[in-house]
């Protein structure tokens, strides 16, 4: 007997979970008007340099998606769970979604204004990390934003990622100077970066943020 890829349990958790955590989490960050704000600002950016495409990786049912196009960004997302798909197109019927994955993104090099990575990369294995990452470098454009949300180890840990029992499935928190590194690998600069408290139906752990660029000149 094989062992399923970790792509496979998590797409296969989030399956099972999607229409449950659409009820759940069903608009961007109601009650997160940081998150609102830096999101606000990242499609700003995106716009005032020339307004091209941005890419929700890992949208889910699609609600950071719509928040996207409702800042006036050309917002599409892909997503690793058929299921999730299927629920993003029911409730955004004039975006697109596809089914697909961050470790192997189908699209071309250089296309994208924007990367928005939301909560998406929690369950990847540390050690898969930098394959994702990649992808993020490759398909921005020269000056387009990589904007990545994820569970803060605390400050003063050691280690660059922490397991813990995500209701889904096994994830990880990661520390903002991983991120930054990752990011820095993969041939972005860091624009910024956030740390917050939780709030609101997070339980626990602080909550990070971090905003890249693509370089202009290689
Ligand atoms: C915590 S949910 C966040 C969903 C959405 N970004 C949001 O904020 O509502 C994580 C999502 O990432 C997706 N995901 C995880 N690994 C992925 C991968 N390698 N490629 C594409 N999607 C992935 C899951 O299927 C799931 O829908």
């Amino acid at each position: 007997m094989t062992t399923p890829s970790s792509l496979e349990t998590t797409r296969d958790a989030y399956d099972a979970i999607a229409v449950l955590y659409a009820e759940t989490f069903p608009t961007a960050m109601d009650d997160h008007p940081v998150d609102r704000s830096l999101i606000a600002g990242f499609a700003e950016m995106v716009r005032t340099d020339g307004a091209g495409p941005v890419a929700d990786l890992g949208c889910g049912h699609g609600r950071m998606t719509a928040y996207l196009a409702s800042l006036g960004v050309t917002a599409s997302g892909v997503d690793l769970s058929p299921t999730m798909i299927e629920l993003a197109r029911r409730d955004n019927p004039d975006l697109r979604f596809e089914v697909g994955s961050m470790t192997a993104l189908d699209i071309a090099d250089g296309t994208l204004a924007g990367v928005l990575s939301w909560y998406s990369v929690i369950h990847t294995p540390p050690e898969e990390l930098p394959v994702i990452f990649a992808e993020f470098g490759r398909v921005l454009a020269p000056g387009g934003y990589l904007l990545v949300g994820f569970f803060a180890t605390d400050a003063d840990s050691p280690h660059p990622a922490e397991p813990f029992d995500h209701k889904v499935s096994l994830a990880y928190r990661l520390s903002t100077d991983h991120v930054a590194d990752l990011v820095r690998k993969a041939g972005l600069e860091e624009v910024a970066r956030l740390r917050r408290e939780p709030g609101g139906n997070e339980r626990r752990f602080q909550q990070g943020r971090l905003l890249a660029r693509r370089p202009t000149e290689p």
